[in-house]
């Protein structure tokens, strides 16, 4: 596992976020294109309806996503 396997990240409302299917990503969890050198890999696309923490990991080759509310 890479040293960016596993943590969190916060997300806005409204924005798009395309996380990495393929786990070659310099930018992992979020997908930086390197998907394109490999057969049929997209990432996924997601939009949130709030600001979020979303905790992220690596199990069994497939990111695993757990999204919590900002505490304030
Ligand atoms: S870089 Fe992994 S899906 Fe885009």
């Amino acid at each position: 596992m890479s040293n960016n396997s596993e943590g969190k990240i916060k997300v806005e409302a409204g924005k798009r976020y395309s996380w990495c299917n393929c786990g070659k990503s310099e930018k992992y969890p979020l997908c930086d294109g390197t998907h394109r050198e490999l057969d049929g890999i997209e990432p996924v696309r997601t939009w949130f309806h709030e600001d979020l923490e979303v905790f992220f990991s690596r199990e069994n080759g497939k990111l695993q996503l757990k999204v919590e509310k900002i505490e304030k």
